[in-house]
């Protein structure tokens, strides 16, 4: 794992978008794993702004989201597929037809984790995913004590998370208790991790996920088993973190790195 200290919120947004986007353009067909979160949806301003200036194609792309909650349709302007509709897949040229979430409306909620699975498995499995940090510690939806090989399957929310979500609902008390989200191994199966934290809010949590023990109470740790895996963070998430100068380091001397730094 290798994690990016960046001066600023807006040079993190840019550097988590510019790896999304590079992979993209070095694999057109590239199955891409999305995240949800406020935090995300100025990286989808930034991905629709490269694809409206400079081309960048999603025409072959093939995507599949974290999580989505039970009980709510793609209609609902609370579910996950309203927000990827309305940040993302709305204001660039990817195929409705190869964008998934779980169905959150499934009548056979199993069946439903297990053929999103199925579809993982067909697509070849995911190239990159993008994953935002819960301040309960989750990837996903993987709330404290979820296994550290746990597939897609439905999970109930903590109240930490309730009470962090439920202000993205007009109505807070439509916010639902439970979601299907892809488990930690499921996660932990794609190809490369890119995770984005930033803001002081996350700086307690991100601080355990990195440099805590590996532990299902934080579902997050469980990246550190990841062989590639890079954590972007900007200097107000990484307060509370104990190797800040070598991280720092990290984004001054690495080549793949320095061309960003003049963003
Ligand atoms: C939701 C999503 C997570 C995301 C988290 C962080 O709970 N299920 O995948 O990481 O939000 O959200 P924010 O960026 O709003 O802090």
């Amino acid at each position: 794992m290798e994690v990016v200290l960046m001066p600023d919120r807006d040079r993190a947004d840019a550097l988590a978008a510019r790896l999304l986007a590079r992979a993209v353009r070095a694999r057109p067909t590239l199955a891409l794993g999305l995240a949800t979160g406020r935090t995300m949806e100025r990286v989808y301003a930034r991905l629709a702004a490269m694809h409206r200036d400079e081309g960048l194609d999603f025409s072959l792309c093939r995507t599949f989201n974290l999580d989505e909650y039970v009980g709510l349709s793609p209609a609902d302007e609370g579910s996950y597929r309203h927000y990827m509709n309305r940040h993302l897949f709305s204001k660039v040229n990817v195929d409705l037809r190869n964008t998934h979430l779980p169905d959150g409306m499934a009548a056979d909620l199993d069946a439903e984790c297990l053929k999103y699975e199925d579809l993982i498995r067909e697509a070849g499995g995911i190239g990159l995913q993008l994953l935002g940090l819960g301040k309960s510690g989750h990837i996903g939806f993987n709330e404290p004590l979820s296994a550290l090989r746990s597939r897609t399957r439905v999970k109930g929310l903590t109240e930490t998370t309730i009470a962090e979500n439920r202000g993205q609902f007009a109505d807070p008390s439509r916010m639902p208790r439970r979601a299907i989200t892809m488990g930690v191994g499921t996660i932990l199966e794609c190809r490369r991790l890119v995770m984005l934290v930033t803001g002081a809010s996350k700086a307690a949590v991100l601080a355990r996920a990195v440099e805590g023990p590996i532990t299902s109470m934080i579902s997050a740790s469980a990246i550190q088993l990841h062989p590639a895996c890079t954590v972007i963070v900007d200097e107000a998430a990484a307060a509370d973190l104990q190797e800040k100068a070598y991280y720092r380091w990290i984004f001054r001397n690495e080549p793949e790195w320095r061309e960003d730094q003049d963003l």
